[in-house]
Protein backbone atom coordinates (compact mmCIF):
# COMPACT_ATOMS: atom_id res chain seq x y z
CA UNK A 1 0.00 0.00 0.00
CA UNK A 2 1.13 3.37 -0.74
CA UNK A 3 -0.53 6.49 0.57
CA UNK A 4 0.03 10.18 -1.04
CA UNK A 5 -0.65 12.52 1.69
CA UNK A 6 -1.94 16.47 1.38
CA UNK A 7 -1.82 16.52 -2.25
CA UNK A 8 -4.08 19.19 -3.90
CA UNK A 9 -5.90 16.25 -5.60
CA UNK A 10 -7.39 17.09 -8.95
CA UNK A 11 -9.77 15.32 -11.35
CA UNK A 12 -11.19 16.95 -14.83
CA UNK A 13 -13.43 13.51 -15.09
CA UNK A 14 -15.38 14.20 -11.38
CA UNK A 15 -14.01 18.00 -11.30
CA UNK A 16 -12.55 16.85 -7.46
CA UNK A 17 -10.50 19.67 -6.52
CA UNK A 18 -9.16 19.34 -2.75
CA UNK A 19 -6.43 18.95 -0.86
CA UNK A 20 -6.71 15.18 0.73
CA UNK A 21 -5.13 11.77 0.31
CA UNK A 22 -4.83 8.83 -1.59
CA UNK A 23 -4.20 5.67 -1.10
CA UNK A 24 -2.94 3.08 -3.78
CA UNK A 25 -3.64 -0.94 -2.90
CA UNK A 26 -3.03 -3.40 -5.39
CA UNK A 27 -1.88 -1.22 -8.59
CA UNK A 28 -5.74 0.89 -8.08
CA UNK A 29 -7.14 3.76 -6.38
CA UNK A 30 -8.43 2.15 -2.75
CA UNK A 31 -9.30 5.04 -1.52
CA UNK A 32 -9.62 9.14 -1.55
CA UNK A 33 -9.79 10.69 1.47
CA UNK A 34 -7.64 11.62 4.68
CA UNK A 35 -5.72 8.82 6.22
CA UNK A 36 -5.01 8.76 9.99
CA UNK A 37 -2.87 5.20 10.19
CA UNK A 38 0.54 5.94 8.83
CA UNK A 39 2.00 2.84 10.31
CA UNK A 40 0.42 0.28 7.89
CA UNK A 41 1.84 1.46 4.66
CA UNK A 42 5.06 0.86 2.72
CA UNK A 43 5.63 3.61 1.11
CA UNK A 44 4.11 7.50 2.37
CA UNK A 45 4.68 10.14 -0.54
CA UNK A 46 4.40 13.54 1.24
CA UNK A 47 2.58 15.83 -1.80
CA UNK A 48 2.17 18.68 0.27
CA UNK A 49 1.97 21.99 -1.92
CA UNK A 50 1.91 19.76 -5.00
CA UNK A 51 -0.87 18.64 -7.16
CA UNK A 52 -1.78 15.41 -7.99
CA UNK A 53 -3.07 14.33 -10.80
CA UNK A 54 -4.48 11.69 -13.15
CA UNK A 55 -1.56 10.26 -15.28
CA UNK A 56 -1.26 11.94 -18.02
CA UNK A 57 -2.06 10.59 -21.54
CA UNK A 58 -0.40 11.56 -25.06
CA UNK A 59 -2.31 10.10 -28.02
CA UNK A 60 0.71 11.25 -30.40
CA UNK A 61 4.39 9.88 -29.58
CA UNK A 62 6.75 8.55 -32.13
CA UNK A 63 8.99 5.70 -30.27
CA UNK A 64 10.58 4.87 -33.54
CA UNK A 65 10.28 0.88 -32.69
CA UNK A 66 10.73 -1.13 -34.83
CA UNK A 67 13.55 0.03 -37.35
CA UNK A 68 14.60 3.51 -36.65
CA UNK A 69 15.82 3.05 -33.12
CA UNK A 70 19.16 5.13 -33.44
CA UNK A 71 16.19 8.21 -33.10
CA UNK A 72 14.33 6.54 -29.87
CA UNK A 73 13.30 2.97 -28.66
CA UNK A 74 10.14 1.64 -26.88
CA UNK A 75 12.42 1.65 -23.69
CA UNK A 76 13.83 5.36 -23.92
CA UNK A 77 10.91 6.70 -25.20
CA UNK A 78 8.67 5.27 -22.16
CA UNK A 79 11.72 6.69 -20.16
CA UNK A 80 11.04 10.32 -21.49
CA UNK A 81 7.22 9.44 -21.05
CA UNK A 82 7.37 8.57 -17.05
CA UNK A 83 9.68 11.90 -16.40
CA UNK A 84 7.09 14.22 -18.17
CA UNK A 85 4.25 12.61 -16.28
CA UNK A 86 2.80 10.35 -19.04
CA UNK A 87 1.70 7.28 -18.15
CA UNK A 88 -0.24 5.79 -21.18
CA UNK A 89 0.59 7.02 -24.86
CA UNK A 90 -0.19 6.06 -28.08
CA UNK A 91 2.56 5.39 -30.73
CA UNK A 92 2.60 5.92 -34.35
CA UNK A 93 2.76 3.44 -37.16
CA UNK A 94 5.45 5.03 -39.14
CA UNK A 95 8.53 3.03 -38.38
CA UNK A 96 10.50 0.65 -40.02
CA UNK A 97 8.18 -1.79 -41.26
CA UNK A 98 5.28 -0.02 -41.11
CA UNK A 99 2.53 -0.98 -38.31
CA UNK A 100 0.51 -2.07 -41.43
CA UNK A 101 0.34 -5.88 -40.58
CA UNK A 102 -0.57 -7.98 -37.60
CA UNK A 103 3.05 -9.93 -36.92
CA UNK A 104 4.87 -6.71 -36.54
CA UNK A 105 1.98 -5.12 -34.62
CA UNK A 106 1.64 -8.22 -32.23
CA UNK A 107 5.57 -8.26 -31.97
CA UNK A 108 5.96 -4.76 -31.15
CA UNK A 109 3.10 -4.86 -28.11
CA UNK A 110 4.33 -8.17 -26.30
CA UNK A 111 7.47 -6.08 -26.20
CA UNK A 112 5.61 -2.96 -24.96
CA UNK A 113 3.86 -5.21 -21.98
CA UNK A 114 7.12 -4.87 -20.16
CA UNK A 115 7.45 -0.96 -20.26
CA UNK A 116 7.22 0.88 -17.06
CA UNK A 117 4.28 2.89 -18.73
CA UNK A 118 0.95 1.59 -21.09
CA UNK A 119 2.32 2.22 -24.33
CA UNK A 120 -0.53 1.31 -27.09
CA UNK A 121 0.11 1.09 -30.82
CA UNK A 122 -1.93 2.47 -33.79
CA UNK A 123 -2.12 1.14 -36.66
CA UNK A 124 -1.55 2.65 -40.45
CA UNK A 125 -4.28 3.04 -42.19
CA UNK A 126 -2.95 1.90 -45.65
CA UNK A 127 -0.03 -0.48 -46.43
CA UNK A 128 3.19 1.46 -46.54
CA UNK A 129 1.65 4.95 -45.61
CA UNK A 130 1.63 4.62 -49.12
CA UNK A 131 -2.34 5.91 -49.27
CA UNK A 132 -3.13 3.25 -51.73
CA UNK A 133 -4.18 -0.17 -50.18
CA UNK A 134 -6.00 -0.33 -46.96
CA UNK A 135 -4.87 -2.50 -43.71
CA UNK A 136 -7.42 -5.08 -42.80
CA UNK A 137 -8.69 -2.77 -39.80
CA UNK A 138 -10.76 -5.38 -38.06
CA UNK A 139 -7.30 -7.57 -38.13
CA UNK A 140 -5.70 -5.05 -37.02
CA UNK A 141 -8.22 -4.07 -34.10
CA UNK A 142 -8.32 -7.78 -33.18
CA UNK A 143 -4.28 -7.53 -32.45
CA UNK A 144 -4.73 -5.03 -30.18
CA UNK A 145 -4.22 -1.42 -32.23
CA UNK A 146 -5.67 1.23 -30.51
CA UNK A 147 -6.74 3.23 -33.66
CA UNK A 148 -5.63 4.38 -37.10
CA UNK A 149 -3.54 6.87 -38.39
CA UNK A 150 -0.81 7.36 -41.51
CA UNK A 151 1.03 9.88 -39.37
CA UNK A 152 3.51 12.03 -41.32
CA UNK A 153 1.72 11.62 -44.32
CA UNK A 154 -1.78 12.85 -45.52
CA UNK A 155 -4.20 10.19 -47.23
CA UNK A 156 -4.76 12.28 -50.53
CA UNK A 157 -7.18 9.26 -52.35
CA UNK A 158 -10.96 10.84 -50.99
CA UNK A 159 -12.55 7.38 -51.53
CA UNK A 160 -9.87 5.40 -50.01
CA UNK A 161 -10.04 7.86 -46.79
CA UNK A 162 -13.47 7.66 -47.14
CA UNK A 163 -13.33 4.02 -47.12
CA UNK A 164 -11.03 4.03 -43.75
CA UNK A 165 -13.47 6.48 -42.03
CA UNK A 166 -16.38 4.00 -42.25
CA UNK A 167 -13.71 1.03 -41.45
CA UNK A 168 -12.71 2.86 -38.39
CA UNK A 169 -16.15 3.72 -37.14
CA UNK A 170 -17.16 0.10 -37.56
CA UNK A 171 -14.44 -1.19 -35.26
CA UNK A 172 -15.43 1.98 -33.25
CA UNK A 173 -11.74 3.10 -33.32
CA UNK A 174 -10.60 6.84 -33.94
CA UNK A 175 -8.77 7.42 -37.11
CA UNK A 176 -6.31 10.23 -36.68
CA UNK A 177 -5.24 12.68 -39.58
CA UNK A 178 -1.98 14.29 -40.96
CA UNK A 179 -3.57 17.26 -42.72
CA UNK A 180 -0.82 18.58 -44.73
CA UNK A 181 -1.73 18.61 -49.00
CA UNK A 182 1.35 18.39 -50.92
CA UNK A 183 0.43 21.21 -53.29
CA UNK A 184 0.29 23.56 -51.65
CA UNK A 185 3.94 22.96 -50.20
CA UNK A 186 6.91 24.24 -51.88
CA UNK A 187 9.99 23.38 -49.03
CA UNK A 188 8.32 21.64 -45.53
CA UNK A 189 8.60 22.27 -42.01
CA UNK A 190 8.44 25.88 -42.29
CA UNK A 191 5.27 28.27 -42.59
CA UNK A 192 5.03 29.75 -46.23
CA UNK A 193 5.16 33.61 -45.13
CA UNK A 194 7.62 36.29 -43.72
CA UNK A 195 10.34 33.98 -41.97
CA UNK A 196 10.62 31.42 -45.36
CA UNK A 197 10.79 34.88 -47.54
CA UNK A 198 14.14 35.81 -45.12
CA UNK A 199 15.33 32.21 -45.40
CA UNK A 200 15.32 32.00 -48.91
CA UNK A 201 13.11 29.21 -48.08
CA UNK A 202 9.97 27.44 -49.63
CA UNK A 203 7.67 26.73 -46.87
CA UNK A 204 4.21 25.29 -46.44
CA UNK A 205 0.98 27.33 -46.87
CA UNK A 206 -1.64 27.33 -44.36
CA UNK A 207 -3.44 26.52 -47.02
CA UNK A 208 -1.95 22.75 -47.05
CA UNK A 209 -3.74 22.14 -43.96
CA UNK A 210 -6.88 24.18 -44.30
CA UNK A 211 -8.25 22.27 -47.74
CA UNK A 212 -7.40 18.96 -46.53
CA UNK A 213 -9.17 19.81 -42.98
CA UNK A 214 -12.65 20.86 -44.81
CA UNK A 215 -12.40 17.91 -47.15
CA UNK A 216 -12.44 15.63 -44.33
CA UNK A 217 -14.51 17.39 -42.14
CA UNK A 218 -16.99 17.19 -44.84
CA UNK A 219 -16.18 13.22 -45.08
CA UNK A 220 -16.52 12.65 -41.33
CA UNK A 221 -19.90 14.31 -41.03
CA UNK A 222 -20.78 11.99 -43.21
CA UNK A 223 -19.70 8.79 -42.07
CA UNK A 224 -20.16 9.82 -38.52
CA UNK A 225 -16.33 8.10 -37.90
CA UNK A 226 -14.53 9.57 -34.57
CA UNK A 227 -11.75 11.84 -36.42
CA UNK A 228 -9.04 13.18 -34.89
CA UNK A 229 -7.28 16.36 -36.62
CA UNK A 230 -3.46 15.97 -35.76
CA UNK A 231 -1.61 18.63 -34.62
CA UNK A 232 -3.60 21.66 -35.74
CA UNK A 233 -1.66 24.69 -36.74
CA UNK A 234 -3.70 27.23 -38.78
CA UNK A 235 -6.32 29.54 -37.31
CA UNK A 236 -8.25 28.78 -40.35
CA UNK A 237 -8.65 25.20 -39.86
CA UNK A 238 -9.48 25.65 -36.01
CA UNK A 239 -12.83 27.65 -37.19
CA UNK A 240 -13.62 24.96 -39.46
CA UNK A 241 -12.84 22.09 -36.70
CA UNK A 242 -15.48 24.33 -34.36
CA UNK A 243 -18.27 24.54 -37.50
CA UNK A 244 -17.81 21.13 -38.02
CA UNK A 245 -18.30 20.18 -34.22
CA UNK A 246 -21.21 22.63 -33.83
CA UNK A 247 -22.82 20.68 -36.86
CA UNK A 248 -22.62 16.99 -35.29
CA UNK A 249 -19.52 15.96 -36.34
CA UNK A 250 -17.26 13.44 -34.08
CA UNK A 251 -14.09 15.06 -34.51
CA UNK A 252 -11.74 16.34 -31.92
CA UNK A 253 -8.37 18.08 -33.00
CA UNK A 254 -5.02 18.48 -31.19
CA UNK A 255 -2.75 20.81 -30.45
CA UNK A 256 0.74 20.32 -29.96
CA UNK A 257 2.88 22.27 -26.93
CA UNK A 258 5.20 24.13 -30.00
CA UNK A 259 1.96 25.26 -31.59
CA UNK A 260 1.01 26.65 -28.64
CA UNK A 261 3.81 27.86 -27.73
CA UNK A 262 5.94 29.16 -30.37
CA UNK A 263 5.70 30.93 -34.24
CA UNK A 264 7.43 31.11 -37.09
CA UNK A 265 10.00 33.08 -36.03
CA UNK A 266 11.46 30.33 -33.88
CA UNK A 267 13.43 29.05 -36.90
CA UNK A 268 15.18 32.16 -37.55
CA UNK A 269 16.22 31.56 -33.72
CA UNK A 270 16.52 27.95 -33.57
CA UNK A 271 16.88 26.15 -37.29
CA UNK A 272 15.89 23.13 -37.80
CA UNK A 273 15.30 22.33 -34.08
CA UNK A 274 11.95 24.53 -35.29
CA UNK A 275 11.51 22.64 -38.01
CA UNK A 276 8.24 20.25 -38.05
CA UNK A 277 5.24 19.41 -40.04
CA UNK A 278 3.23 20.95 -39.80
CA UNK A 279 5.10 24.19 -39.48
CA UNK A 280 4.78 26.67 -36.39
CA UNK A 281 2.70 29.71 -37.76
CA UNK A 282 2.20 33.08 -37.20
CA UNK A 283 1.46 34.95 -34.01
CA UNK A 284 -2.43 35.01 -35.41
CA UNK A 285 -2.26 31.13 -35.97
CA UNK A 286 -0.87 30.60 -32.70
CA UNK A 287 -3.96 32.83 -30.69
CA UNK A 288 -6.42 30.97 -32.78
CA UNK A 289 -5.75 27.68 -31.49
CA UNK A 290 -5.36 29.17 -28.03
CA UNK A 291 -8.85 30.29 -28.23
CA UNK A 292 -9.75 26.88 -29.76
CA UNK A 293 -8.08 25.31 -26.47
CA UNK A 294 -10.01 28.46 -24.38
CA UNK A 295 -13.59 27.60 -26.18
CA UNK A 296 -13.47 23.81 -26.50
CA UNK A 297 -13.28 23.49 -29.72
CA UNK A 298 -9.41 22.00 -29.09
CA UNK A 299 -10.14 19.33 -26.94
CA UNK A 300 -6.63 17.36 -26.48
CA UNK A 301 -3.01 18.44 -26.20
CA UNK A 302 -0.55 15.80 -27.76
CA UNK A 303 3.11 16.04 -27.97
CA UNK A 304 3.90 14.57 -31.41
CA UNK A 305 7.08 13.50 -30.04
CA UNK A 306 9.20 13.06 -33.55
CA UNK A 307 12.73 12.12 -31.80
CA UNK A 308 15.45 12.28 -34.27
CA UNK A 309 19.70 12.29 -34.40
CA UNK A 310 21.59 15.23 -33.65
CA UNK A 311 23.67 13.93 -37.31
CA UNK A 312 20.36 14.57 -38.64
CA UNK A 313 19.00 17.41 -36.96
CA UNK A 314 22.58 19.13 -37.89
CA UNK A 315 21.81 19.16 -41.63
CA UNK A 316 20.60 22.13 -43.81
CA UNK A 317 17.10 23.70 -43.01
CA UNK A 318 15.83 22.04 -46.26
CA UNK A 319 17.71 18.55 -45.48
CA UNK A 320 16.81 18.02 -41.68
CA UNK A 321 13.94 15.86 -41.26
CA UNK A 322 11.02 17.55 -39.64
CA UNK A 323 9.59 17.29 -35.86
CA UNK A 324 10.89 17.56 -32.26
CA UNK A 325 10.67 16.03 -28.99
CA UNK A 326 7.79 17.13 -26.30
CA UNK A 327 6.66 14.52 -23.84
CA UNK A 328 9.56 16.15 -21.42
CA UNK A 329 8.39 19.38 -21.22
CA UNK A 330 4.73 19.12 -22.62
CA UNK A 331 3.16 19.51 -19.29
CA UNK A 332 5.32 22.59 -18.06
CA UNK A 333 4.78 24.40 -21.61
CA UNK A 334 1.16 24.31 -20.47
CA UNK A 335 1.64 25.18 -16.96
CA UNK A 336 3.85 28.14 -18.30
CA UNK A 337 2.28 29.25 -21.27
CA UNK A 338 -1.37 28.53 -21.69
CA UNK A 339 -2.01 28.48 -17.38
CA UNK A 340 0.54 31.38 -15.75
CA UNK A 341 -0.89 33.22 -18.75
CA UNK A 342 -4.46 33.04 -17.58
CA UNK A 343 -5.27 31.20 -21.02
CA UNK A 344 -6.46 27.99 -19.08
CA UNK A 345 -7.10 27.26 -15.76
CA UNK A 346 -6.14 24.40 -14.49
CA UNK A 347 -8.26 21.78 -14.29
CA UNK A 348 -9.02 22.89 -18.03
CA UNK A 349 -5.22 22.19 -19.07
CA UNK A 350 -5.69 18.69 -17.33
CA UNK A 351 -8.69 17.91 -18.90
CA UNK A 352 -6.89 17.85 -22.59
CA UNK A 353 -3.95 15.89 -21.38
CA UNK A 354 -6.29 13.15 -19.51
CA UNK A 355 -9.88 12.14 -19.49
CA UNK A 356 -10.32 14.10 -23.24
CA UNK A 357 -7.54 11.88 -25.27
CA UNK A 358 -8.34 9.26 -22.74
CA UNK A 359 -12.40 9.24 -24.02
CA UNK A 360 -10.72 9.46 -27.90
CA UNK A 361 -9.16 6.12 -27.45
CA UNK A 362 -12.32 4.38 -24.97
CA UNK A 363 -9.54 3.76 -22.43
CA UNK A 364 -10.53 3.73 -18.62
CA UNK A 365 -7.59 5.28 -17.37
CA UNK A 366 -7.66 9.07 -17.17
CA UNK A 367 -9.36 10.03 -14.40
CA UNK A 368 -8.42 9.67 -10.18
CA UNK A 369 -11.50 7.14 -8.80
CA UNK A 370 -11.43 4.69 -6.39
CA UNK A 371 -11.62 1.47 -7.98
CA UNK A 372 -9.50 3.00 -11.00
CA UNK A 373 -5.71 2.24 -12.32
CA UNK A 374 -3.40 3.81 -10.40
CA UNK A 375 -1.92 6.05 -12.89
CA UNK A 376 -1.07 9.19 -11.46
CA UNK A 377 1.44 12.09 -11.70
CA UNK A 378 2.56 14.40 -8.67
CA UNK A 379 4.26 17.77 -10.08
CA UNK A 380 4.58 21.38 -8.27
CA UNK A 381 2.96 24.09 -10.58
CA UNK A 382 5.01 26.70 -8.80
CA UNK A 383 8.06 25.47 -8.97
CA UNK A 384 10.45 26.10 -12.23
CA UNK A 385 13.26 24.26 -13.99
CA UNK A 386 15.56 24.40 -16.73
CA UNK A 387 15.51 22.41 -19.84
CA UNK A 388 18.81 21.19 -19.87
CA UNK A 389 18.72 17.37 -20.09
CA UNK A 390 16.19 14.28 -21.93
CA UNK A 391 15.94 10.47 -20.60
CA UNK A 392 14.82 10.51 -24.41
CA UNK A 393 17.37 9.43 -26.51
CA UNK A 394 17.14 12.38 -28.30
CA UNK A 395 17.30 15.81 -27.73
CA UNK A 396 16.23 18.20 -30.89
CA UNK A 397 13.83 20.27 -28.51
CA UNK A 398 13.93 24.17 -29.34
CA UNK A 399 13.20 24.71 -25.72
CA UNK A 400 16.87 23.61 -24.62
CA UNK A 401 17.91 26.23 -22.06
CA UNK A 402 14.27 27.87 -21.40
CA UNK A 403 13.00 28.41 -17.58
CA UNK A 404 9.68 26.82 -17.30
CA UNK A 405 7.14 26.55 -14.24
CA UNK A 406 5.66 22.76 -13.33
CA UNK A 407 8.30 20.11 -12.14
CA UNK A 408 6.97 16.68 -12.31
CA UNK A 409 8.38 15.33 -8.94
CA UNK A 410 6.61 11.66 -9.31
CA UNK A 411 4.70 9.37 -12.04
CA UNK A 412 3.10 6.52 -10.95
CA UNK A 413 1.84 4.19 -13.30
CA UNK A 414 -0.41 1.01 -11.84
CA UNK A 415 0.74 1.75 -8.59
CA UNK A 416 4.70 1.72 -9.23
CA UNK A 417 6.67 4.55 -8.88
CA UNK A 418 7.95 4.88 -12.45
CA UNK A 419 9.70 8.16 -12.40
CA UNK A 420 10.87 10.39 -9.57
CA UNK A 421 12.72 13.75 -9.02
O1 LIG B 1 7.31 16.97 -37.79
C1 LIG B 1 6.85 15.83 -37.83
N1 LIG B 1 7.61 14.76 -37.59
N2 LIG B 1 5.58 15.68 -38.15
C2 LIG B 1 5.04 14.48 -38.35
O2 LIG B 1 3.88 14.40 -38.60
C3 LIG B 1 5.89 13.27 -38.32
C4 LIG B 1 7.03 13.48 -37.43
C5 LIG B 1 8.07 12.40 -37.54
O3 LIG B 1 7.72 11.22 -37.67
O4 LIG B 1 9.26 12.75 -37.45
ZN1 LIG C 1 1.85 14.27 -38.11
Amino acid sequence: MILIKNGRVMDPKTKRDEITDVVIENGTISVIGKQDEEQAYERIIDADGCIVAPGLIDVHVHFRDPGLTHKEDIQTGSRAAAAGGFTTVVCMANTKPTIDNVDTLKELLARAKKLPIKMLQASAVTKGLKGEELVDFHAMKEAGAAGFTDDGIPLMDVSILKKAMELAKECDLPISLHEEDPAFIDEPGVNQGAVSKQLGYGGASHLAEDVMVARDLMIAMETGAAVDIQHISSGISVDLVRFAREHGADVVAEASPHHFSLTEEAVLKHGTLARMNPPLRTEHDRQKIIEGLQDGTITIIATDHAPHSVEEKVQPLGKAPSGIIGLETALALGITNLVKKGYLSMMDLLEKMTINPANLYRLEQGSIEEGKPADLVIFCEDESFVVDHFYSKASNSPFIGETLYGTIKYTICDGKVVFEN
